[in-house]
């Protein structure tokens, strides 16, 4: 996929990229120079591995009031993307054979992560409003051995845009805190919503400390700066993560840290620059769209997610790995559902990313795909 997606006339869906015009280069550029001028050789040094104190104290102050709970820049470690994150987290907790409970389909990056560890995967029930927390309950009576943590992305999930529904956001962490089964809250989307109410995170609902929140700059600011943080209530978990990064990494980027602070605390700026991509990601969500309803033969569903960078697409009685192969003929690329089912159980989904792509090269993109739809049912 790879390959064809980098022949210059492809259209892809495939990749989680923001667009790369609402990068704000010329705004990285100046605070890189402010902090060359103020921070100078501190910027270049070593730093502490949990962070630069006015990163962890930014990160602070924004969940607080994003999350409407207190955090102290002390629960806040500074991590090198929210992946390396998802990897520290296996590594504390993980050991071979242990079960990590997942939506089902689930985040690609986060498996690979724990795969890393050897872990085995226990999958609950979703529908359009996320995790079914009786399913989870099951799971959670009937688990052999019982599972370490619950991994779940509650906004705009990776891979179907799914947001979890306030009630079951309540129900499931009641389940969990009744089963002492800690939750890490993936939450690289939450920024990005287009309409519709704030949710409650999980991170808030939970009065036993037991959720660890990641968050990151990748899609509010930019992904190569590599800037992410996790809030970890709990004192001895945080020194266990904070301890394997020193073992990984040492820390984070300091001069990115500074960057990314400087920017970030240009309050009005750094505010319009997100309020430009969510504008931007949901015109484009709603030109795919259109062009899903406009061009799409009977038998293909989609979904339409309230904010964040993808949708998903069921073509009934259809493999979407077949399908992927009649669409690189066509020069449009998506990624098929199978991967992200840890049964690889589910053959007819797609997941389709419309952050990156230009309107026009959407309703290109989908009127290839549709084509590909139809000669697939041929
Ligand atoms: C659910 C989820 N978690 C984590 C990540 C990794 O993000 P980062 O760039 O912060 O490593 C992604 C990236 O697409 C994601 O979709």
């Amino acid at each position: 996929m790879l390959k064809v997606t980098q022949q210059p006339d492809v259209i892809s869906f495939g990749g989680g990229l923001p667009a790369p015009e609402l990068f704000p280069t010329r705004e990285i550029g100046q605070a890189s120079v402010e902090v060359m001028e103020e921070y100078g050789a501190a910027a270049l040094q070593y730093g502490v591995t949990e962070g630069i104190p006015e990163m962890r104290t930014w990160v602070a102050e924004r969940l607080s009031t994003r999350l409407h709970k207190l955090f102290d820049p002390a629960e806040i470690l500074i991590v090198n993307g929210s992946q390396q994150g998802l990897d520290l987290i296996g590594k504390i907790f993980l050991d071979p054979g242990d079960h990590v409970v997942l939506e089902n389909p689930s985040y690609l990056g986060a498996i690979q992560a724990f795969d890393a560890y050897q872990a085995r995967y226990l999958t609950v029930e979703t529908d359009e409003d996320g995790i079914v927390p009786a399913s989870l309950e099951r799971v959670l009576e009937h688990a052999d051995p019982f599972p370490k943590f619950l991994y779940s992305v509650p906004n705009f999930q990776n891979p179907t845009g799914r947001t979890l529904a306030a009630d079951r956001r309540e129900a499931i962490v009641r389940i969990c805190e009744r089963f002492e089964l800690p939750i890490v809250e993936d939450d690289p989307y939450g920024e990005l919503r287009f309409e519709g109410e704030e949710l409650p995170s999980l991170a808030s609902l939970a009065t036993s400390g037991c959720v660890i929140y990641s968050g990151t700059g990748s899609k509010i600011m930019a992904p190569g700066l590599r800037v992410a943080w996790l809030a970890i209530p709990d004192h001895e978990v945080r020194e266990k993560i904070a301890l394997a990064k020193q073992g990984t990494d040492l820390q984070t980027g300091s001069l990115a840290q500074y960057v990314f602070h400087r920017y970030a605390s240009k309050r009005d700026a750094f505010e319009a620059h997100v309020d430009r991509i969510i504008e931007t990601y949901a015109q484009r969500r709603d030109v795919m769209l259109q062009t899903l309803e406009a061009t799409m033969p009977a038998g293909v569903r989609w979904n339409r997610p309230q904010g964040g960078m993808f949708l998903w697409a069921s073509v009934d009685g259809v493999d979407t790995i077949e399908l992927l192969k009649l669409c690189a003929a066509q020069k449009v690329v998506f990624v098929p559902g199978v991967s992200f089912f840890p049964a690889r159980d589910v053959h007819d989904g797609m997941r389709l990313n419309f952050s990156n792509a230009s309107e026009e090269k959407i309703q290109e993109g989908i009127a290839r795909l549709a084509a590909a739809v139809r000669a697939s049912k041929n």
